[in-house]
């Protein structure tokens, strides 16, 4: 079926959703995106997404062609024209079309995407079953903090992780996970500490990471946000990823090591009961 998309400022069919062979972000991955989820019908916190979206402009020195309230009616308009009851609705912005040439130009044009994206988010099965990693070489640039559209790398580290039988890749640094493929790394000790590295430009800096840190505060846990090796993970009580689709999700098994008794634990679970309690009452 299809859907509506908008691009620069128009609601089109998606077969009529059409951007320049010179578009900056086509040619040069030169572009920033942010993905928000959607839950009956309503964004989740979208504003925390959009000022992370600030951020990789201003980083990028690419002009911010929409105010919030635009994009906000845009996001709005599609899950509404496109029944979006659960999922998420994808942005991207890149400096547009130019003749190619490394240098910025000097006038940039913008370009705007937003589509939706059907999923069941709350009832997916992974949360029963949780899911298995396997541990790749980051091979990543060093600004991982900005959102990107430059995302072969970690396109490939997936998949090196599905041929492998996984689910999903952790990228490890001079010995230390870095975060998921497309989500933040956590592994829980037997003394009840949740361990996340530590924001930098190493890391996506994640607003579910920072939702569920607000939340876990709530529980009798105590939060360290240091760098984890391998080992550390491998002798986990529980571990789990986060991200605006996944929300927390259980981490069961990785590289074959068996966390905990391979069955997604009761701290992650409250952590992710926590966190959709809080978006559907937001
Ligand atoms: N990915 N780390 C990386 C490398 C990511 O790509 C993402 C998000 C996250 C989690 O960030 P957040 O909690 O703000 O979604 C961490 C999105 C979901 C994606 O690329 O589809």
């Amino acid at each position: 079926m299809s859907r509506i998309v908008y691009v620069n400022g128009e609601y089109l069919p998606e077969e009529e959703g059409r951007i320049s062979i010179f578009d900056r972000g086509f040619l040069f991955a030169d572009g920033v995106y942010e993905v928000s989820a959607v839950l009956k019908g309503r964004l989740v916190d979208n504003q925390a997404h959009l000022i992370r979206l600030h951020r990789s402009l201003t980083e990028l020195n690419i002009p911010q062609p929409l105010s919030d309230d635009d994009i906000i009616a845009a996001q709005n308009r599609l899950i509404t024209q496109n029944n979006l009851e659960e999922g998420m609705v994808y942005l991207q912005i890149t400096r547009g079309p130019a003749d190619r040439d490394f240098a910025f130009p000097d006038n940039p044009e913008p370009t705007v995407i937003l589509f939706t994206q059907q999923h069941a988010l709350i009832d997916s099965p992974l949360v029963e079953r949780g899911i298995t990693i396997r541990t790749v070489e980051d091979m990543r640039w060093k600004r991982r903090d900005i959102k990107t559209v430059g995302l072969l790398a970690p396109s490939m580290a997936k998949q090196i992780a599905l041929e492998a039988g996984a689910d999903d890749a952790w990228m490890v640094e001079d010995g230390y996970v870095t975060e998921g493929t497309s989500n933040n790394a956590f592994i829980i000790t037997h003394d009840n500490v949740v361990r996340t590295r530590q924001l930098s430009n190493l890391i996506l800096h994640g607003i579910t990471r920072a939702a569920i840190l607000r939340l876990a505060q709530r529980e009798p846990i105590t939060i360290e946000e240091t760098p984890f090796t391998r080992e550390d993970a491998y002798g986990a009580k529980e571990a789990f990823i986060t991200s605006a689709t996944a929300f927390a999700l259980s981490v069961v098994e990785i590289d074959g090591h068996s966390i905990g008794d391979a069955k997604p634990g009761p701290l992650v679970r409250r952590l992710r009961e926590l966190y959709i309690d809080t978006a559907l009452g937001e």
